[in-house]
């Protein structure tokens, strides 16, 4: 294994029936990329699989050098990887500086880094309003800051599009290009929306009943292909 997030003949599932049925990749440093795939084609499950909210059947999952697939998923987060997962998942009832402090380190003390709030100065600005009075588009950001807050290595990103307005969708995906750029974070991104991932990821990979049934790079990539597998 020569990459830098290397998943190696990965399996999972729930009880005795298998979702996830040996994944290999290898993702670069600042690499971004893109998993598409439909409803129930196992992204969520995949995802919760790395972060280790769901245990692997098989094979190794390998961050800057360490294997990751036997620990907790506390200790996945010291070791660098970050998640946001799908529908966002803010405390609805707690402040917005509440919510980021949640991804806080205990060494930080409740202190944000500045630098975050430069990122998303609408969270600085809102940083006293419950989490759930929020926009769609606000709450991904705030759900992005607090997986920031770890300071990770490797970025995962599950539909982050799902149910936010198509004008901010742009501003999102320029965001996380900007975010990789300054922090060389890596980003693997799962999605349906291909425009969304078009405007960010480097390479493309299409999740098909827990199985990747396509893989390209940006330049090659064949829009027309991986649109008949996100189509029903
Ligand atoms: N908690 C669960 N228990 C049993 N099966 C599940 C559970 N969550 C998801 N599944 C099944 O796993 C498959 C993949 O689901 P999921 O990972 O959520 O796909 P996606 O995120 O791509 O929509 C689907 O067949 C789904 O029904
Ligand atoms: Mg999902």
């Amino acid at each position: 294994m020569s990459g830098f997030f290397e998943i190696e003949s990965l399996c999972s599932g729930y009880g005795q029936s298998e979702v996830i049925h040996g994944i290999t990749m290898s993702v670069q440093p600042k690499e971004i990329v893109a998993i598409m795939g439909r409803n129930g084609m196992g992204k969520t499950t995949f995802f919760k699989t790395l972060i280790g909210a769901i245990k692997n059947t098989q094979g190794e999952i390998k961050l800057d050098g360490k294997n990751l697939e036997k620990l907790d998923a506390y200790q996945r987060v010291q070791s660098g990887v970050a998640y946001v997962p799908q529908g966002r998942m803010i405390f609805g009832t707690m402040s917005v500086l509440e919510n980021i402090q949640t991804g806080l380190p205990a060494s930080a003390h409740g202190k944000v880094p500045d630098d975050l709030y430069d990122l998303f100065p609408v969270l600085w600005d809102m940083r006293k309003r419950k989490g759930g009075n929020l926009s769609g588009g606000q709450q991904q950001q705030l759900a992005i800051a607090r997986a920031l807050a770890t300071n990770p290595k490797v970025l995962l990103l599950d539909e982050p599009t799902e149910g936010i307005q198509p004008s901010i969708i742009k501003d999102i995906a320029k965001t996380l290009k900007e975010i990789r750029d300054q922090r060389d974070l890596t980003i693997i991104v799962s999605e349906q929306v291909l425009s969304f991932t078009m405007a960010m990821a480097d390479r493309f990979l299409v999740l098909d009943k827990g199985r990747f049934a396509y893989e390209n790079v940006k330049q090659n990539v064949d829009e027309s292909t991986i649109s008949k597998y996100l189509s029903v």
